[in-house]
């Protein structure tokens, strides 16, 4: 069975006819030639098909894309304004945060994310006193890691990462 859908993604509306059964991934890569989100596992378990959906972190290859019509998807290839690289995505070129770069749109999307959750004073498996206020730019090494940690690298350039996302954190106001 097939059904008609509507994305925005990136900035740009999309209509796509698609089978009830494909994934958001497959949607965005292999019907609307979206591909910075990566397909890794295909189980949720990489997160390098990461995006922003409707402002939160989502993995895609868990999604059913006709559970999303309608949502506003921002890739990594969307996040800079401008021309512009967004300010996460120069600190993991300052910082060598990747390596082959395959998992690097994940974990931009990710880190955004996570630094916005952060933001919103949501608390992590980590933090240690649910009553204090979190803040994103006070997160620790601990804190920055266990927030990532659903993004894998198979390059390990987890130190580059991390010190990107840290970076990333402390210039949040
Ligand atoms: S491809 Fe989605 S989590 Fe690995
Ligand atoms: S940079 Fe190669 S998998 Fe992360």
């Amino acid at each position: 069975m097939d059904a008609e859908l509507t994305l925005t993604v990136d900035g740009r509306r999309r209509t796509v006819t698609v089978d009830t059964r494909t994934t958001l991934l497959d949607a965005l890569r292999e019907r609307l030639d979206v591909t910075s989100p990566k397909k890794g596992c295909d189980h949720g378990q990489c997160g390098t098909c990461t995006v922003l959906l409707d402002g939160r972190r989502h993995l895609t290859c868990l999604a059913l894309a006709v559970a999303h019509d309608g949502a506003e998807i921002v890739t990594a290839a969307g996040l800079g304004e401008d021309g512009a690289l967004h300010p996460v995505q120069q600190a993991f070129l300052d910082h060598d945060g990747l390596q082959c770069g395959y998992c690097t749109p994940g974990q931009v999307c990710s880190a955004v994310g996570a630094l916005d959750e952060a933001a919103r004073g949501c608390p992590s498996h980590v933090t240690p006193d649910l009553g204090e206020d979190v803040e994103a730019r006070t997160l620790s090494d601990e804190e920055i890691r266990e927030r990532m940690s659903g993004n894998l690298c198979r390059c390990g350039a987890y130190a580059g990462i991390l010190a990107a996302v840290r970076e990333s954190a402390e210039a949040q106001a």
